[in-house]
């Protein structure tokens, strides 16, 4: 039985017999002429995928000299020969009588070895192949929120999956499938602990530890970087302050940097939260975020290290609107930052809600480099229980139109698949986010994107076997950004669970479907955050918290003329951070878009909605038919029983069963408590709640 271990990196024998004979022609040797560790991972790992795949041994050879029909790696800098431009990371795969597998770096070629197995494990033609790919981002990461005692924040997959009580001396052989994994989906950085970060980490104990982690990552192309504790001078350097401008404090960090780079000559740099729910920052010493960012870059100044400074921040004023927080404390710092520094920011203005509209700080930092951080671990999308597929809502979010370009309209020429400027000729791309953090917007010199990593101790990676589809999809989005997720969830379904025509297309469709149906019994129609302290059950009637504006009633704003949160001019006006062409999207409630309404505008109980219902029949429609589509996917599941491991196929039907129980859970809060305001009943031909 299938355990989830492999992961996407199954290898398993292709079952037919011509077609495993057919790729065995084209694969009778693998031939690399140099042995760095990088480019020995790659060799290795052809080897032993096509081994598995195609059931034979194939031989690694220093040279193919006049011999064909295997693959060749080459690493080739001259980039005068490369009239495609290849970037760096880029690879290039071409066959006919050799399959050759070209870049500029190891990496590259280690990427493209990856590409290559991707082809056959889903049965693709590899005669002939002409591919290119360039990553669209350069530093592609995974944030893990992880502890020095083990535990994860926001995990739900077991415990970390560093030992660190065993680390340095006893290194556990899953880091190196945890990095294999993670470059097959081009991933190139790990941030290991978590932001909200102890000082212990830099500590030389845990320098140690890192540095052996880092030995294990580094012959997959992986850095290592650490997230950082801002007061860390004062708590383990022993000073009186950690104000950013004091010398003596420059300096600690000048050393510890150092420190750093003698034990991990490739170290990646920082990660930083700081004046940020609780944690400290520059500003306890009256300095700006630009202050605290520029200090660390000074001192990473003699390495290829970058600072990532995360936007994410939020005063505990419940008369104020966090949406608007971080444009109000980062765009006047635009243009402020040193070059190497990055400004981490989540797709959404709150905070990784099942559904938000795009932070406005996208478009509006035009020199300043900002990067993507997008959550993978399901915090608000049901844990490692309910079955989201989450490229949707990264594309959602990567596809949103920023309107920095102005409005931009699709080519009356469908052909060139390109878009015009009206009353122009010019064909140009519409100033999406994608294009943001991607660099070709503004042309920042950096790109990056992050991933809160969903993976940690369970045996299959992700506690659901099926969120392993959401690690998958965040690296292939980071890699490019423009597949679609559709083409993504058969590339998984295919390569993880079963390449049965029918059952893939089953699972795609669940797949597919999965968000919105989660979005229907969790927070329909623009509603955020009615969550317990842990962020799992539903607290709608939530009026007191640790913090005056952690209180589910900040969020959704029920009363007894209506629902949501006005962010018009007659509200917070939060919409007036976007472009004209944005806010006049959202800013009529009679045209806002549904899944965006209650998130710009107060709307009465009895309001008639675009769907020509209700607000308050809208709501129970979407909490009933939200629930009820559980039980679709529990029936459309059962259907690919025969075409799945019968492990795994009992595993998510569990899973299934206690979504289902628990959407269930959501809908009945939601409308009892939303019923003592609306004072309306619930609508044929919906139940009372049970
Ligand atoms: C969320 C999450 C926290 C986390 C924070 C962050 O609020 O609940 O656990 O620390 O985001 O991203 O910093």
């Amino acid at each position: 039985a299938d355990d989830g271990y492999r992961l996407w990196l199954k290898y398993d024998l292709i079952k037919d017999v011509a077609k495993r004979e057919e790729y065995a022609r084209s694969c009778q040797f693998i031939a690399v002429s140099n042995q760095s560790p990088i480019l020995k991972s790659a060799a290795d790992e052809l080897q032993m995928g096509l081994q598995g795949l195609l059931g034979k041994s194939i031989p690694i050879v220093a040279s193919a000299g006049s011999r064909t029909g295997g693959v060749l790696l080459t690493v080739s800098k001259d980039a005068s020969a490369d009239p495609q431009q290849l970037t760096q990371e880029g690879y290039r795969i071409t066959s006919r009588t050799t399959i050759n597998i070209a870049s500029k770096s190891d990496k590259g070629i280690l990427y493209g070895v990856f590409a290559l197995l991707r082809q056959v494990q889903m049965g693709q033609p590899i005669a002939n192949l002409s591919l290119n790919s360039n990553p669209k981002i350069r530093y592609r990461l995974l944030n893990h929120w992880d502890n020095t005692n083990g535990t994860i924040e926001r995990g739900y997959a077991g415990e970390s999956l560093w030992k660190w009580y065993e680390l340095p001396a006893t290194v556990d052989p899953r880091y190196r499938d945890y990095a294999r994994a993670n470059a097959s989906i081009g991933i190139n950085g790990t941030v290991v602990n978590n932001v909200n970060a102890s000082a212990r980490f830099l500590t030389a104990e845990y320098l140690e530890k890192v540095a052996a982690l880092a030995n294990v990552f580094r012959a997959y192309g992986i850095r290592v970087y650490l997230s950082v504790y801002f007061p860390a001078p004062k708590t383990i350097g022993g000073l009186k302050t950690a104000d950013p401008l004091d010398p003596e404090v420059r300096k600690w960090w000048a050393d510890k940097t150092n420190e750093i780079y003698k034990l991990i000559p490739d170290f990646g740099g920082f990660l930083v939260k700081a004046n940020s729910e609780g944690e400290p920052g520059p500003q306890d010493y009256g300095r700006t975020h630009a202050d605290g960012a520029n200090m660390l870059a000074e001192a990473l100044t003699p390495y290829d290290g970058i600072v990532m400074w995360r936007a994410f921040v939020y005063k505990a004023d419940p008369k104020a609107d966090r949406f608007k927080a971080a444009h109000e404390e980062f765009t006047p710092l635009d243009g402020k930052f040193d070059k190497k520094v990055i400004i981490q920011v989540k797709n959404g203005p709150i905070d990784f809600q099942p559904r938000e509209p795009f932070s406005p700080l996208f478009g509006n930092m035009p020199k300043t480099p900002l990067s993507m951080e997008f959550q993978i671990t399901q915090e608000y999308t049901g844990f490692a229980t309910h079955w989201v597929y989450e490229a949707p809502i990264f594309k959602e979010c990567l596809e949103s139109d920023t309107y920095i370009k102005g409005k931009v309209e699709a080519s009356p020429e469908p052909t060139l698949g390109k878009f015009v400027v009206r009353g122009k000729d010019l064909p140009v791309d519409p100033s999406t986010v994608a294009r943001v953090i991607d660099g070709s917007l503004h042309g920042y010199k950096m790109t990056a994107i992050a991933g809160v990593a969903n993976t940690g101790s369970d045996r299959n990676w992700t506690g659901n076997p099926m969120a392993q589809a959401n690690w998958y999809a965040y690296g292939r989005l980071a890699w490019d950004h423009t597949l679609s997720s559709e083409a993504i969830a058969n590339e998984w379904i295919k390569m993880t669970l079963t390449s049965e025509p029918k059952a893939v297309k089953t699972i795609a469709n669940l797949m597919l479907k999965s968000r919105e149906i989660y979005v229907d019994y969790n927070t329909p129609i623009g509603l955020s955050r009615p969550w317990s302290g842990v962020h799992f059950a539903p607290e709608p009637w939530q009026e007191k918290s640790a913090r005056p504006d952690w209180t589910a009633i900040y969020y959704h704003r029920a009363d007894s003329i209506g629902l949501g949160f006005d962010r018009t001019a007659t509200g917070s006006n939060a919409l007036a951070q976007y472009r004209p062409e944005v806010q006049k999207q959202w800013n009529n409630p009679e045209t806002c878009p549904l899944p965006y309404l209650l998130w710009f505008h107060h709307v009465p109980w009895t309001k008639k909605l675009s769907s020509g219902r209700t607000l308050w029949d809208e709501l129970c429609t979407r909490f009933y038919t939200g629930a009820d589509s559980v039980r679709w996917m529990q029936q459309q599941w059962a259907q690919v029983k025969p075409a799945i491991d019968p492990e795994i196929f009992a595993d998510v039907t569990g899973r299934l069963a206690t979504q289902h129980k628990e959407a269930i859970w959501w809908r009945d809060s939601w409308i009892l408590y939303l019923q003592t305001y609306s004072k309306q009943p619930i609508p044929a031909p919906f139940p009372k709640p049970e």
